[in-house]
């Protein structure tokens, strides 16, 4: 291996190697770009998802990252089909050490035209698909024969702590705020059981759900494309080295915390004319 090539003693923080990540909302966008960071740095990857099939052909993925993906579907709203699919990752792995909780939608809808089955849709699956995913990963890292805990990665959202004018997304706000608190409560409960419990909160990150909230709605689609202060649309790509952090070694003392990453536009974008 050539000099530059060698891995820094550093870098052993992060590594991921030898454990199992469980990955809801898997299939595509944040999700699946997650699962692939927590494969290159050394996670076997089982993911969960309502869709047929993953985006990605994952023999490929395997022979791309040396790493063993596996493909469950189940629906988070759930209880039975949710539990079945962890069976079927502690049979086919052995173990579950970390999990990101991305499976979720939204809504852009102004708040006096919601409906109560519309509403009553997010909260079942950003909420309670949330809630019971964590309590499942819980329950199998409470039991690692090794005892060594695990991470846990929930996915909020920037609309838990802003908003912009442009947007009509209450319910869908009330629920990733619900997410941003669960990981604080989560972080102080599962700390004796070594479990640490984290959440991140994106901005516009363009997936197909970041695309057709823009598509959606033209007002949005021009603070998606410029959200200052950084002035461009987020990537999934800018999600991932926080993920890797919160999940590996290198968050060791990190628990029961939020971070914002949105290009700044909590902080200094409000002034967008929209
Ligand atoms: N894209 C953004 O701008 C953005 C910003 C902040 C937070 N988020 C959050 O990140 C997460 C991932 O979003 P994304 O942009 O990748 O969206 P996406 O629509 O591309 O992916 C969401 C995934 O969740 C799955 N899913 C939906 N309902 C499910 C259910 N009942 N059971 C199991 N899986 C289900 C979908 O099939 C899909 O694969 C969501 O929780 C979203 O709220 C997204």
């Amino acid at each position: 291996m050539a000099s530059s090539e060698q891995k820094k003693p550093g870098h052993d923080m992060f590594s991921m190697q030898g454990k199992t990540t469980v990955v809801t909302g898997g299939a595509r966008g944040i999700g699946f770009a997650l699962a692939q960071t927590v494969a290159e740095f050394g996670s076997d990857v089982a993911l969960l998802d309502i869709s047929e099939k993953p985006s990605a052909d994952l023999a490929q993925m395997e022979k791309d990252t040396g790493v063993k993906w596996r493909y469950y579907r189940a629906d988070v709203t759930n209880q039975e089909s949710l539990k079945e699919a962890f069976d079927k990752v502690v049979k086919d792995f052995g173990h579950i050490d970390t999990c990101i909780t991305a499976a979720g939608i939204a809504l852009d809808k102004p708040f006096l035209e919601q409906t109560w089955d519309e509403v009553q849709r997010i909260l079942n699956i950003n909420v309670m698909g949330t809630f019971f995913t964590a309590q499942l990963a819980a329950h199998h890292m409470r039991s690692n024969s090794n005892s060594s805990g695990g991470s846990i990665l929930l996915i909020s959202s920037q609309t838990a702590h802003t908003t912009t004018p442009a947007e009509h997304t209450s319910s869908y706000g009330m629920s990733k705020g619900a997410v941003k608190t669960l990981a604080l409560h989560l972080g102080v409960e599962l700390a004796p059981y070594k479990i640490r419990v984290n959440s991140i909160s994106p901005g516009f990150i363009e997936t197909e759900m970041g695309r057709a909230a823009a598509e959606a709605n033209p007002q949005m689609k021009e603070v998606f494309e410029k959200a200052p202060p950084l002035g461009r649309r987020g990537q999934v790509g800018d999600l991932k080295g926080v993920a890797v952090w919160l999940l590996s070694g290198a968050g060791a003392w990190t628990t029961a915390t939020d971070v914002l990453i949105t290009g700044g536009l909590h902080g200094g974008g409000m002034h967008l004319r929209v």
